[in-house]
């Protein structure tokens, strides 16, 4: 079977891995700190700012896993901003009881605010090629390539014949999608991938259960998920579809990694001084796993390496809080 058929099969179909599973169950991500809750919070009143404050300001997150960091952020919220926020999940295994968030399968259009994906797109099924053909499980090839991801190959990932690569279409087409749901606002997706330049040699496809790297396997036991190419995603938001589309939105772009993005939106791992210690021993040790949680957040070969693409529409994200530099 193609590797994107088996990958969506594995993740999303009846016993898929993210219709059984609770993601944080199996791997950690920075949705599921209070500190990035945090620093979410901070993006949600500068874009509310610039959008002028409209009466509802709808907060969309994406593969909300369990709703950890909508969570996370309405509790960092000021009144009266946050009653003015209309919060929603959209996730393919859906709670429909949960206080104060709405919970859908399907994105929700027209919005107006923040539209968030952490960590969603690198779970989005693709194919894998070799030498124009695509490849299934074992890696054998499987049939020729269509004309559009020969295209999509040629332009972000030229390879050699021996060369595996991750066609990226598909996120291209599911971020474009993503950002054509806001009317008005920023659409901000934060992943780990890469840029054209530096395209990894070896496939990124890999697994992860109960918190360790495993080979992916196809049952729905494990998570499976591939680096995302950020820099063609972000071309393919700004034209608002896929690659070679004609008409060219409201929207900029801004491409940073999350050490920088955290520290323009206040977040600092300094260590408190130790004369607290002493003074107030409570305090101390507080400040002291706060700064190690955002250490943990910022680390330049760990977290703080995930991409965060910002994406204004009808908005420029530089006039928000990343302008901080
Ligand atoms: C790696 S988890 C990330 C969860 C959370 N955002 C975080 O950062 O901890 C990816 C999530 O995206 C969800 N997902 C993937 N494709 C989706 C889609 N098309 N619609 C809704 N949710 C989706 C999965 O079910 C899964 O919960």
């Amino acid at each position: 079977m193609r590797w994107r058929d088996a990958m969506r099969t594995a993740l999303y179909g009846p016993d898929g891995f993210f219709v059984r599973e609770r993601p944080a169950d199996h791997f950690r991500t920075s949705a599921q700190s209070p500190h990035f809750a945090r620093a979410i919070a901070a993006l949600v009143a500068d874009v509310d700012r610039a959008l002028g404050s409209p009466a509802v300001f709808d907060l969309v997150d994406v593969g909300a896993g369990r709703g950890e960091l909508l969570h996370g952020v309405l509790a960092a919220l000021p009144d009266p901003l946050r009653s003015r926020v209309r919060p929603v999940a959209v996730e393919v295994s859906t709670r429909t009881h949960d206080h104060g968030v709405s919970w859908r399968t399907e994105l929700p259009r027209g919005l107006t605010g923040l539209l968030l994906a952490t960590e969603w797109l690198d779970n989005v099924p693709l194919d894998l090629a070799r030498d124009r053909s695509y490849l299934d499980t074992d890696l054998h090839p499987c049939g020729p390539l269509d004309p559009a991801d020969a295209a999509w190959i040629e332009r972000w990932w030229p390879a050699g014949p021996d060369d595996i690569v991750e066609i990226g279409r598909s996120r291209d087409e599911a971020w474009a999608d993503a950002v054509g749901a806001l009317d008005a606002g920023l659409a901000l997706a934060v992943d780990y991938g890469h840029l054209f330049a530096e395209r990894p040699a070896l496939p990124t496809a890999t697994g992860f259960r109960d918190g360790r790297e495993v080979p992916p396997a196809f049952d729905g036991s494990t998570d499976i998920t591939c680096h995302v190419a950020m820099d063609a995603i972000a071309a393919a938001g700004r034209t608002g579809s896929a690659i070679d589309a004609g008409q060219v939105m409201a929207a900029e772009v801004l491409l940073l990694n999350q050490r920088a993005a955290l520290h323009r939106l206040g977040l600092s791992a300094r260590r408190p001084p130790l004369t607290l210690a002493s003074t107030d021993p409570g305090a101390y040790v507080r400040a002291l796993a706060e700064a190690s949680e955002i250490a943990e957040l910022t680390a330049a070969g760990g977290l703080g390496a995930h991409w965060w693409l910002a994406q204004g529409v009808g908005l420029d994200p530089r006039r928000v809080s990343f302008r901080h530099e």
